[in-house]
């Protein structure tokens, strides 16, 4: 939990049944519609990271790049995108994984950062994790250092945060 974490949660929206029954859905369009809210929330991850030393941030398709582009700009760091597959013009290379029903695909262009290069994974909610672990995993295949996999939302009963610090990789969450 981040120093406005409490607040954050505050202003975030519970849509229930939505997209389909049993699921609450957080909904982060008024975070975003209160400049207040919003500037906490990038100074919270910018607090977090100003003294690690990035030399990317990595957002993910499509609300983590709502978070990646700012933090970038504050933290005078790139921004790499991190797109649904068929996005990205260049050569890329790509990591597979298994939603509820059937398999989605993130990709990366392969000139995105160098060997070595510190980079944060940024998305706006953590639910089973298999997005965020699929893009640190094309990131660290790529030889990206993956410094940490950071999310305004994590839902822990979900267990996805538990899943990708499993497979050795840490999480933060503004809020959870
Ligand atoms: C949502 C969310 C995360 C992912 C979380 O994205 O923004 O990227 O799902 O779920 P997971 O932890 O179970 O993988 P969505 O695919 O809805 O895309 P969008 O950002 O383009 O709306
Ligand atoms: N909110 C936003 N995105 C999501 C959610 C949610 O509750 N669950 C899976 N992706």
């Amino acid at each position: 939990m981040s120093i406005y974490g409490d607040y954050i949660k505050s202003v975030i929206r519970t849509v229930p049944d939505w997209p389909q029954p049993g699921v609450n859905f957080r909904d982060i369009t008024p975070l975003l519609q209160n400049s207040a809210a919003f500037r906490k929330l990038i100074d919270s991850f910018v607090h977090r990271y100003q003294e690690m030393d990035l030399d990317a941030i990595a957002a993910i398709d499509a609300r983590g790049f709502i978070v990646g582009a700012p933090l970038a700009y504050e933290l005078g760091c790139s921004f790499v995108p991190v797109r649904k597959k068929g996005k990205l013009p260049f050569k890329t290379i790509s990591e597979t994984y298994t939603l509820e029903y059937g398999e989605a695909e993130v990709e990366l262009h392969s000139d995105a950062f160098r060997e070595g290069d510190r980079i944060l994974v940024v998305d706006d909610l953590i639910a089973t994790g298999g997005t965020m672990l699929a893009a640190a995993k094309l990131i660290s295949r790529s030889g990206g250092l993956v410094v940490e996999t950071s999310t305004i939302v994590d839902l822990p009963d979900l267990g996805g945060a538990q899943r990708i610090r499993d497979a050795g990789f840490g999480v933060f969450a503004v809020c959870s």
